[in-house]
């Protein structure tokens, strides 16, 4: 499916987001701020993860950043390799992908790629990776996100009819109540 996505991706972005409407409304806000995060520091080395067509990281590649993209799709990964050369990727699940990461990341993005695992999936990924934060590391998630699950069923209703029912949006309170609550 992601394949068959990836040369298309970059232009369903910008449509949606021109419609201001679900789901990508605010994909460039959410880029701007994970840059400004990022280049706060003058050295980091950035694990993507779900990094699609190089869309989030490549800009921080082009300051020096150092990235490394985990994407299942091949031709998501064929489409960032261009734009960012000498990244490493690995071409794997998120799950599968652990056993082959061998640094410690300053950063670990998810641009909204982990909305596609449920939520205990997205909870234990996020705690075995946790492991793979340098020690002033941060874990950011950027994605269609509410505080709570009241709020998420309301912008369910509001976009019923295009709403991707095989996708699980971070909600703030499922998290806060789960184990991460201890790495907050
Ligand atoms: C909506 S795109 C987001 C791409 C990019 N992060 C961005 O912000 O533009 C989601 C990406 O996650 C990847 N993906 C989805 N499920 C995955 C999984 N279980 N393991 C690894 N990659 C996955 C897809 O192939 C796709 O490239």
């Amino acid at each position: 499916m992601f394949d068959n996505w990836a040369s298309n991706y970059n232009k369903s972005v910008i449509k949606s987001e021109q419609e201001e409407t679900y789901p990508f409304a605010g994909y460039s806000n959410i880029k701007y701020q994970i840059i400004d995060i990022v280049a706060k520091r003058s050295f980091a080395h950035i694990l993507d993860m779900g990094v699609g067509t190089g869309e989030i990281t490549s800009p921080l590649y082009n300051l020096g950043y150092r990235v490394t993209g985990v994407d299942l799709s091949e031709k998501m990964i064929d489409i960032a390799k261009k734009k960012l050369p000498n990244a490493i990727f690995i071409c794997d699940t998120f799950q599968n992908s652990l056993t082959k990461l061998n640094a410690q990341y300053d950063f670990i993005i998810f641009n909204y790629s982990i909305h596609h695992l449920d939520y205990q999936s997205q909870i234990d990924l996020l705690l075995i990776i946790h492991e793979n934060l340098s020690s002033q590391g941060m874990i950011i998630i950027g994605d269609v996100s509410t505080e709570n699950t009241l709020d998420m069923n309301k912008l369910h209703e509001k976009y019923d009819s295009i709403w991707d029912e095989e996708e699980y949006y971070p909600i703030l309170d499922i998290y806060q109540k789960s184990d991460l609550k201890n790495y907050y």
